[in-house]
C-alpha cells in the first residue's frame, strides 16, 4: 500500500503557508500508525511552482520552499527507520523553462544542439506565424509557444513546461544520471509522470479531437500522436537495466493515462516498469456491473503480463472521491468544482468514499491511497477563484476549476491555526472553516471513523495477505458485488435494498454499521463463514 504526500499540503514546519520536508519527517510516525508501505512523493525539485512543482528546473536539487538535500537524506533515512519506503516522482517529459537546457535554447539559434534537446519547429504559413501544428494543451490554449526569433516550442501542459526531445541521446543519458543520482540517496523508486508521452510521432501530425490527457488509445480510435507511442518501451526497459543494477527492490511506477487496460500491460511487462496508476478504475462509475467490469479487466490485463495490478481512488489530478462519488455524474474525471457548480451530497460521498476505499482495499496487487483520504476528507469545491493556482484555471479561459480544490493543506489538529498543518494560520490554499471535523486529532482512537476504517482495513489487509489473492466473484449482479481474497469474503451493496448477509458470517471489519444481519445500501463489509 503505497501513500502518496503532497509536499506543498502535508505539513508545514516554517510557518510559511507551504508544506516542506522536514514537516513530513515530522508526521512520519502517522504513516506508520496508519499502516502504509511506502510513500510517494510529489516533486519537491527547485521549480518556479508553474504547475506546483511539475516544472522541474533542477532535477538534483530540493527547492528552498521545501528544504534542502539534507532534509530530503533525513526524511529518506527517518523513513526506512519506520520501515517505510519513499519512492520519489521523476517528470521526464519536459522540464521547467527555468531548467539550464531551455534557458540555453532559448538563447541558442535555431538548428543549435541546445534546440535539439527540446521540441523546436518553425511556424506554418507565409512568416511562420502559425503554429507548426494544430495540437493544444492537457491545460487548456495552444501547446507551442513562439520565441521573439520566430521559432516555435513545444509543451503538451503548461508553456512553462517545454516537452523534452527524447530522440536525442543527450536526454536520454541525462535522465540516467539522474535516475543514479535519487538512487544513490536511497530512494526505492520513482513515480514516472506522463510517461506515456515522452516519444512523439514522428511526423508531429495534426490532431483534430480536443487534448485531454486520457484521449485514449481504445481500439476503436485512432492512436493520438503525443500518447502512448511504441518508442517509449525501451527507453523503460534501459531505466530497468539500471535499477536493477541496485541492491534491494527499486521499483517504477508509470503514470500513464492509457486505455485500454491491455494497453496499459505493455508499461508493466517484465523487462520494464513494476506498477501503472489503473486511472480506469478511478474512473469507473459507482456500480456493480461497472465495477465488477473494471476489476475483472484490470486482473486479467496485468495477470498477462505477470504484473501487480494497482488500484486508486484519488490523487492530487483529480476530484477526491468523498466529493466525486456525492456527484450526481456516476463517473468521469469533472475538472475540479467551482463554488457556483452543483456541489456534491456530502453525505453521500463520504458513504459510498468508505465503501469504495473498503472494497479497494481488498483487491489483490497494490493500492495507492492520497493523503487525507483516510479522514474522509472532501474536495474543496467552494475555494475563491481568486485563491485558484492550478494552470489549468487561466489556461482554459476560466472554465475548467482545476485541481487546486484535492491540494488543500490537511487537517491534523482540530482547534489549531491552520488545523495543525503549520505553526501559524498560513496556508498556501485556504482550508474550508468546516475541516475541524475532519482533524485527525478528532478521528484518531474514536470507533467508527473513517481514520480508524482505514487503519483497521490495514491491519486486516496485511493480517491476511489480501495484497497477495486470489480474488474469485461470487457474486456480480446488478446491485451486489462479492468475492473472496484468501480466507475472506467481501460484499459491497450497490442496490437500493438491504443485502443479507450468509448464516454463519463473522464480521471483521464494515465501512457503516449493518442493519441487523444485512448490508445496508453503499457499505462494504469483510467477513469470514464460520
Ligand atoms: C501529471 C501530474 O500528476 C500533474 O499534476 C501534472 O500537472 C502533469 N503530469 C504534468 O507534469
Amino acid at each position: 500500500m503505497i501513500y502518496q504526500v503532497y509536499p506543498r499540503s502535508f505539513a508545514d514546519s516554517g510557518g510559511d503557508g507551504i508544506g516542506d520536508l522536514p514537516g513530513i519527517t515530522s508526521r512520519l510516525d502517522h504513516l506508520a500508525e496508519l499502516g502504509v508501505d511506502a510513500l510517494w512523493l510529489s516533486p519537491f525539485y527547485p521549480s518556479p511552482q508553474a504547475d506546483a512543482g511539475y516544472d522541474v528546473a533542477d532535477y538534483r536539487d530540493v527547492d528552498p520552499l521545501f528544504g534542502t538535500l539534507a532534509d530530503a537524506d533525513k526524511l529518506i533515512a527517518e523513513a526506512k527507520a519506520r520501515g517505510l519506503r519513499v519512492i520519489v516522482d521523476l517528470v521526464p517529459n519536459h522540464t521547467s523553462s527555468a531548467h539550464r537546457w531551455f534557458t540555453e535554447a532559448v538563447a541558442a539559434a535555431p538548428g543549435s544542439p541546445e534546440r535539439q534537446r527540446y521540441v523546436f519547429r518553425d511556424g506554418k504559413g507565409p512568416d511562420g506565424a502559425e503554429p507548426p501544428n494544430d495540437w493544444v494543451s492537457v491545460f487548456g490554449g495552444p501547446a507551442w509557444t513562439r520565441l521573439p526569433d520566430g521559432q516555435w516550442y513545444l509543451h503538451l501542459f503548461d508553456s512553462g513546461q517545454p516537452d523534452l526531445n527524447w530522440d536525442n541521446p543527450e536526454v536520454r543519458a541525462e535522465f540516467l544520471d539522474v535516475l543514479r543520482f535519487w538512487l544513490d540517496r536511497g530512494v526505492d523508486g520513482f513515480r514516472v509522470d506522463v510517461a506515456h508521452g515522452l516519444i512523439k510521432q514522428a511526423d508531429l501530425a495534426d490532431w483534430q479531437e480536443p487534448q485531454e490527457i486520457l484521449s485514449g488509445s481504445e481500439v476503436d480510435k485512432p492512436r493520438p500522436p503525443m500518447w502512448d507511442q511504441d518508442g517509449v518501451h525501451e527507453i523503460y526497459r534501459e531505466w530497468r537495466r539500471v535499477l536493477d543494477s541496485y541492491p534491494g527492490e527499486r521499483i517504477l511506477v508509470a503514470e500513464a493515462w492509457v486505455e485500454p487496460a491491455e494497453r496499459l500491460a505493455r508499461y508493466v511487462r517484465p523487462d520494464e516498469m513494476h506498477q501503472a496508476f489503473n486511472f480506469e478504475y478511478l474512473l469507473a462509475a459507482w456500480t456493480a456491473p461497472a465495477q465488477y467490469a473494471v476489476i475483472t479487466r484490470s486482473l486479467e490485463a496485468t495477470d498477462s503480463v505477470g504484473a501487480p495490478t494497482t488500484w486508486v481512488l484519488s490523487n492530487h489530478d483529480v476530484v477526491r472521491h468523498a466529493s466525486r462519488l456525492g456527484l450526481g455524474t456516476a463517473s468521469g474525471r469533472a475538472n475540479g468544482v467551482g463554488v457556483d457548480d452543483p456541489q456534491p451530497d456530502a453525505a453521500l460521498g463520504l458513504r459510498r468514499a468508505r465503501a469504495a476505499s473498503l472494497l479497494m482495499l481488498a483487491l489483490p496487487g497494490s493500492a495507492y491511497l492520497y493523503q487525507g483520504e483516510e479522514l474522509g476528507l472532501p474536495e474543496h469545491t467552494t475555494l475563491p477563484d481568486e485563491a485558484r493556482q492550478d494552470p489549468t484555471w487561466a489556461r482554459s479561459g476560466h472554465t475548467e476549476r482545476g485541481r487546486d480544490g484535492c491540494r488543500v493543506p490537511i487537517p491534523w489538529e482540530a482547534d489549531a491555526p491552520s488545523y495543525g498543518f503549520g505553526p501559524t494560520d498560513a496556508s498556501w490554499l485556504p482550508q474550508p472553516s468546516t475541516w475541524a471535523e475532519y482533524a485527525l486529532d478528532r478521528q484518531r482512537g474514536v470507533p467508527g471513523s473513517t481514520y480508524e476504517l482505514y487503519r483497521t482495513a490495514l491491519r486486516l489487509r496485511r493480517e491476511h495477505a489480501l495484497a497477495r489473492g486470489p480474488l474469485r466473484f461470487l457474486s456480480s449482479g446488478d446491485e451486489v458485488l462479492t468475492f473472496t481474497n484468501g480466507d475472506l469474503t467481501v460484499l459491497t451493496n450497490f442496490g437500493a435494498d438491504p443485502a443479507p448477509l450468509p448464516a454463519g458470517a463473522q464480521v471483521l471489519v464494515s465501512s457503516a454499521p449493518l442493519d441487523d444481519d444485512a448490508v445496508p445500501t453503499d457499505v462494504t463489509v469483510w467477513f469470514r463463514v464460520v
